[in-house]
C-alpha cells in the first residue's frame, strides 16, 4: 500500500530534517516532540533552515509556505493513530524507544511501518518491543537531513521484502538514493565513517598535524566535502562518542575505541556546534 501520511517523533536535528524533507515531498506530516518547549525549538530550526534556503534563491516564500501547511507538530502521540509510515529520531535509548514503540503500536493501525533512523542500535531489539516484526525497519538520514542524498534502509531477520520494498520507494519519493544494509551496528556508513573519525582525533591528540591541516588535508587531499574534525563538530561529539562505544561493544576491535580526547571533551560539554564550542569555536558565528 502507498505511504501517503507520515509520522516523525522526535522534532531534534535529525527529526526536524525529516519532516521538512516529506513535507518538500508533498507528504502530509505530523511530528511530535515529549514538551512544547522543545517542539517550538525544533520547529523554529526548520523554520530557519527553510529561510535560509530562500534567501539562497533555492525556494520560494510560497514554496515553503506550502511545505509548512504539510506539517502538523503536535505532543500527543494519538495524532499518529491514521499514519502509514512513523519514521522515530528520538534520544538514542533503547529502553525509551522500546516504550515508544510499545505504546504506537497500540495507537497505529496494523498497516503504518515503522522505522527507527537510530544510527548504531539494534533495530530487531526496538521491533521486539511491538507486534509488528514484519513491519519494522531502520531508516536512517544523514546530517544536514535536507541536504544529504542518502538513506540507509535497514533490514532486519524479521523484516518483510514488501516493506524495504515500499521503503526504498519512500526514499527515492523523497529524491534521495536508498542503500539497502543488514541490522549490525553502524550500518554501511558509520562503519566505515567512524573509525576514520577517530582516527583524525588520534591524529590531532599525538600532535602529529594541526586541525586546521588534518582538515584541509582531507578536503584537498581526498576531495571530501569537509575535513573530519570539521565533520565531527557538525555531526557532535557526543554522538559520535556514542555510536564508537556501541561499534566498540558489539566488535571489541581497537579502531572503534573511543579516543582519549574525545572522551574528555565530551564530558567538558566541547560537543561541536550545537554547544558552541568542539574542534572549533562558534561562539562568534552565532
Ligand atoms: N536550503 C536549501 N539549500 C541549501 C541550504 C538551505 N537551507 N543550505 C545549503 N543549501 C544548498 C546550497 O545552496 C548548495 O547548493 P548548490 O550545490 O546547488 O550550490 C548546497 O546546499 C551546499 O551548501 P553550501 O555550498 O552552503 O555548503 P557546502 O558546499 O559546504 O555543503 C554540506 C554543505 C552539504 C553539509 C557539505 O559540507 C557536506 O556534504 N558535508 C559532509 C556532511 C556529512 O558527511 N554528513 C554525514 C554525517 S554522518 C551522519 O549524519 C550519520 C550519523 O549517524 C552520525
Amino acid at each position: 500500500m502507498a505511504i501517503r501520511k507520515v509520522g516523525v517523533v522526535g522534532c531534534g536535528l535529525m527529526g526536524s530534517g525529516i519532516a521538512q524533507t516529506c513535507a518538500a515531498s508533498g507528504y502530509d506530516v505530523v511530528i511530535a516532540e515529549v514538551s512544547q518547549e522543545l517542539l517550538d525549538k525544533g520547529m523554529d530550526r526548520l523554520r530557519g533552515f527553510l529561510a535560509d534556503g530562500v534567501k539562497r534563491g533555492k525556494m520560494t516564500q510560497e514554496q515553503v509556505d506550502a511545505i509548512l501547511s504539510r506539517i502538523k507538530p503536535t505532543v500527543s502521540l494519538k495524532d499518529f493513530a491514521d499514519r502509514d509510515l512513523i519514521v522515530e529520531a528520538i534520544i538514542e535509548n533503547m529502553a525509551e524507544k522500546r516504550k515508544l514503540y510499545a505504546e504506537l503500536d497500540k495507537i497505529c493501525p496494523p498497516h503504518t511501518i515503522f522505522a527507527s533512523n537510530t544510527s548504531s542500535l539494534t533495530i530487531i531489539e526496538m521491533a521486539a518491543a511491538t507486534k509488528r516484526l514484519d513491519r519494522f525497519i531502520g531508516l536512517h538520514f544523514f546530517n544536514p537531513v535536507p541536504l544529504m542524498k542518502l538513506v540507509e534502509v535497514v533490514k532486519t531477520i524479521c523484516s518483510s521484502d514488501e516493506v524495504i520494498q515500499e521503503a526504498r520507494a519512500f526514499a527515492e519519493s523523497l529524491g534521495k538514493k536508498p542503500v539497502l544494509a543488514k541490522d549490525t551496528p553502524g550500518f554501511i556508513v558509520n562503519l566505515l565513517l567512524v573509525p576514520y573519525l577517530l582516527d583524525a582525533v588520534r591524529v590531532y591528540e599525538n600532535g602529529l598535524a594541526s586541525r586546521e591541516d588534518i582538515d584541509t588535508a582531507m578536503v584537498l587531499g581526498c576531495g571530501y566535502p569537509m575535513g573530519p574534525l570539521t565533520l565531527l563538530d557538525l555531526v557532535g561529539l557526543d554522538t559520535t562518542y556514542y555510536i564508537a562505544n556501541i561499534l566498540f561493544e558489539e566488535f571489541k576491535e581497537p579502531k572503534y575505541a573511543a579516543p582519549p580526547l574525545m572522551k574528555r571533551m565530551v564530558l567538558a560539554g566541547q560537543l561541536g556546534r550545537k554547544s558552541g564550542k568542539g574542534f572549533y569555536d562558534y561562539t562568534e558565528k552565532k
